[in-house]
């Protein structure tokens, strides 16, 4: 089966060469011409948009997805959709999968209907959809698309990703299959956790050397992820039982973030922690 990668940037690449490792037959798209090039000079299949292709019957989107002023841009998107649209033959049973980060809703209420005015054709009937969000880390990229921890594949209707999860098989890691919607909220599930971590040490590093404690940091920090729960142990907090509840959490919470204050020190974070335990998502008082 030939399969199309659109997109030959850092998810694309790796992704591709790992499908290219289990023997895959993969041929790139990117509109940069010197990707291209580059790709062609190491003896791999890539064109450009415009040149000819055939047909394929199975596209993963790899473009960018950049933020400008709070909003996800989807011009590459649009673009490479509209393209592969023209492409799409029934008769091939052809599945269009999105790699690139979106937004939940994105592919239901803007990417689906968009194949599906650009081309004439019907989803389920004419063609498949799954959402397939990419982990690797950029700095590890070929080493992650190689050896992949998990992947999470959205599907538009049950079965859409068959074809994509006999292929993954062969990469290998555990398949995991969710709505379309879940699996573009557990991508941002995913980064923000990441962010909200990072941030939270970056905090914590702030205030020890407020404190004179700066050669100590690495120390607590290495005993923290001993001694606390929710670093040993990667189910914690992840279950549904309501607000931060106990003897010792909410009111040392309260007593640090007093103390803070009185220091006049300050802690972003640990406020929104605060606030995070008393308002629902909707705004209400709980
Ligand atoms: N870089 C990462 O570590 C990483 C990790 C996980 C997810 N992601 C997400 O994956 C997506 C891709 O990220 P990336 O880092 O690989 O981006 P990138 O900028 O490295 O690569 C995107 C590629 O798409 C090409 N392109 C743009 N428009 C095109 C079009 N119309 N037709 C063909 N090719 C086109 C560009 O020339 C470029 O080579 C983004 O949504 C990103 O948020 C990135």
């Amino acid at each position: 089966m030939k399969i199309e990668i659109v997109g030959a940037g850092v998810v694309g690449s790796a992704f591709g060469r790992a499908l290219i490792s289990q023997g895959a037959d993969v041929q790139w798209v990117d509109s940069n011409p010197d990707r291209v090039q580059s790709l062609r000079t190491q003896g791999l299949h890539a064109t450009l948009p415009g040149e000819n292709t055939n047909p394929s019957s199975l596209y993963f989107l790899c473009v960018q997805t950049p933020t400008i002023g709070g909003e996800q841009q989807r011009t590459a998107l649009r673009e490479s959709l509209a393209r592969v649209a023209t492409l799409l033959r029934p008769e091939l049973s052809p599945t269009v999968v999105i790699r690139s980060t979106i937004l939940p809703g994105t592919s239901r209420d803007w990417a689906i209907p968009y194949i599906e005015q650009a081309s004439g054709l019907r989803r389920n009937e004419h063609f498949k959809f799954v959402y397939y969000p990419e982990f690797l880390r950029e700095k590890h990229a070929a080493a992650d698309a190689s050896a992949p921890r998990i992947h999470l594949l959205g599907e538009c209707e049950p079965g859409h990703g068959d074809v994509v999860a006999k292929i993954l098989a062969d990469i290998g890691g555990p398949i995991v299959r969710v709505s379309l919607e879940a699996a573009e909220l557990q991508k941002y599930i995913h980064n923000n956790f990441n962010t909200l971590k990072i941030s939270f040490f970056n905090e914590m590093r702030r205030l020890a050397a407020r404190l004179n404690l700066a050669a100590e940091t690495e120390t607590m920090f290495s005993v923290t992820s001993q001694s606390a729960e929710g670093m040993w142990n990667p189910a914690y907090g992840t279950r549904d039982w309501g607000p931060v509840s106990g003897n010792c959490l909410p009111k040392d919470l309260d007593a640090f973030l007093g103390w803070m204050r009185s220091c006049d020190l300050a802690s972003p974070l640990l406020e929104g922690l605060a606030a995070s335990q008393f308002i629902d998502f909707f705004g209400s008082e709980t």
